[in-house]
């Protein structure tokens, strides 16, 4: 990701990244099951259905597209630290690419669930479907990494985001 280099990410950047895990956690832990069935009524009756579980998941999948368009600006604003210097090239680009993935998945995903929601779609609910199991790729991915920082490299990097 092209980065405006920075010393260290600043504190409102570390709390918006856990933050947004903490959302995600609930997305997929709290609302999973009823979700569908709430949507399944929504595709019924032609009319988005308010439940308590449907309208607390659009709650927080919106508040996620939103921290996720505010860490942009921030980021444009403040920047980020660069890669360690002696991360292997190939691995420092697959970071990268995972940052962008997870940027663009926390954009899009709230986006493919409001258009199932609203207009309502059997279409746009399994894309949004799939878009959760992206997620969830990249998030693993992006936490192997840190893992590998963490136990391999032992470089501390996992600091840096606490
Ligand atoms: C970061 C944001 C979001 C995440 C991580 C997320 C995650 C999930 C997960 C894990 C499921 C269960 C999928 C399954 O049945 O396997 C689901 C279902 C669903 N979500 Fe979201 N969601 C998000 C935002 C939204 C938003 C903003 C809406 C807007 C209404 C929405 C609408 C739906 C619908 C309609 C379903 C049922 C889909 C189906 O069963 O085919 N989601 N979501
Ligand atoms: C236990 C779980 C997690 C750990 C230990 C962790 C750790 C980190 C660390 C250390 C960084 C800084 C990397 C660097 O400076 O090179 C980072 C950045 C990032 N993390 Fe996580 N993370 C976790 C979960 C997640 C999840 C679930 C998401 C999903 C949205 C996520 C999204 C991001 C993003 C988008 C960045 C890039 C921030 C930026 O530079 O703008 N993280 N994470």
């Amino acid at each position: 990701m092209s980065n405006h280099p920075a010393e260290a990410y600043t504190a409102l950047q570390k709390v918006l990244h856990w933050a947004v895990v903490a959302l995600l956690l609930a997305q997929y832990l709290v609302f999973e099951e009823e979700m569908g069935d709430a949507f399944d009524a929504t595709l019924q009756t032609g009319q988005p259905v308010f439940n308590l579980t449907s309208t607390a998941h659009i709650a927080i999948g919106v508040l996620v597209l939103v921290l996720a368009l505010v860490r942009l600006g921030l980021r444009a604003k403040v920047g980020a630290p660069e890669a360690p210097a002696d991360e292997p090239l190939p691995l420092r680009l697959l970071a990268q690419a995972v940052h962008i993935g997870l940027y663009a998945v926390l954009i899009l995903l709230p986006l493919g669930g409001l258009a199932a929601y609203f207009i309502p779609s059997e279409i746009f609910g399994e894309v949004h479907e799939v878009g959760t199991n992206v997620l969830l790729a990249l998030a693993g991915l992006h936490v192997a990494g840190a893992l590998v920082h963490q136990f391999w490299w032992k470089d501390g990097l996992i600091r840096r985001m606490i």
